[in-house]
């Protein structure tokens, strides 16, 4: 039955009657805050490329997650820049870096609130690649299993309630699971970056994290931007091998694919709103081209309708302030 007899816009007549058919709704509780820790004290440097985020060291982190606490976000997702680099990132699994001292230190002062941990090699290794080379700039993958595993039992022995794999090696996920479980950490999650793209979206990251590859690229090891299929099997693999959470990165450009992992499985869906995109939007607002704020919670709002469960976000602390006006 059409128009004249149902007319669409009866119901949008109200902040009220919008409220009453509104689909979908961004809350606080869908975020995660990712942070940068790095060597030292009373350190608190703004990343050029991510304005409005710092790399902090441990006692600075902890003052930044009081107001993440403050705030009511249930989650930080921890990256680290280490103190020294190797060939094959052995200040990964060194239980004195910064991101084992620091998800030490917020668990005890914060039990609460959920620490997630990145569990890759690119940030600490001299070469930058997320895996141990062999002849030039290939990543070996079983070869860097083992080492993944380690970190995640490095990270699960300092209290990390949930270790998150950005490495993108083949059956990875089983291995940090299997790894866990045998160091008695059968309740430390994993969320998988199942379908995580080669994307241009990840370079202020690289600036801020120090883990751009000296040579080469990703696409040995990261999905192809031209695929769709490729990421349900990605998924459906990591289910297999014992992910918690699943997720789709980078978010914006790739908001198809989260609607087909939504709706083909059963599991937590995570999308990361990656650095590219966050550096984008802040651009255009210091210009003054945008509405930052409308632009922000329409994004993050586009995420869940697209049927994500939560969101990693450098807006994360913006956009929880601007949900409690
Ligand atoms: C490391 C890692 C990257 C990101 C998260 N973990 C960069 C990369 O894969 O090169 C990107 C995050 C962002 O751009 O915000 N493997
Ligand atoms: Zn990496």
């Amino acid at each position: 039955m059409g128009f004249p007899i149902y007319r669409p816009r009866r119901l949008r007549a109200t902040e009220n009657l919008r409220s009453m058919i509104r689909e979908n709704s961004l809350s606080v509780k869908d975020l995660i805050f990712p942070l940068f820790v790095v060597p030292g004290t009373n350190v608190k440097n703004e990343i050029t490329t991510l304005p409005g985020n710092y790399q902090y060291s441990v006692d600075k982190a902890l003052e930044a997650v009081a107001e993440v606490v403050a705030l009511g976000i249930p989650a930080i997702l921890l990256f680290g820049l280490p103190s020294y680099k190797d060939a094959i990132g052995s200040s990964a699994w060194d239980d004195n870096e910064p991101v084992q001292k620091a998800t030490k230190a917020i668990k005890t002062k914060y039990p609460e609130l959920v620490v997630i941990t990145d569990a890759c090699l690119c940030e600490y290794t001299t070469h930058g690649h997320c895996g141990v080379l062999e002849n030039g700039c290939t990543v070996n993958n079983d070869e860097t299993l083992p080492l993944l595993a380690k970190i995640d039992v490095s990270h699960a022995r300092c209290g990390a309630d949930m270790v998150a794999p950005s490495n993108m090696m083949d059956g990875h996920i089983k291995v940090m699971r299997l790894a866990m479980d045998e160091a008695g950490y059968s309740n430390v999650a994993l969320m998988a970056y199942s379908a995580k793209f080669a994307s241009a979206y990840y370079g202020p990251f690289r600036a801020a994290a120090d883990s751009a590859p000296c040579a080469g690229d990703r696409k040995g090891y990261q999905m192809d931007p031209a695929n769709s299929n490729e990421a349900l099997r990605e998924v459906a693999l990591d289910i297999e091998e014992g992910a918690d959470i699943v997720m789709v990165k980078p978010a914006m450009a790739y908001l198809d694919v989260v609607s087909r992992v939504a709706s083909t499985f059963n599991r937590p869906l995570c999308v990361y709103n990656v650095s590219g995109e966050y550096a984008m939007v802040k651009a255009a607002a210091q210009n003054g081209w945008i509405d930052e704020k409308r632009i922000v919670l329409e994004t993050l709002t586009g995420f869940k309708r697209a049927g994500a469960k939560m969101i990693i976000t450098y807006h994360a602390l913006d956009a929880a302030k601007w949900l409690q006006e």
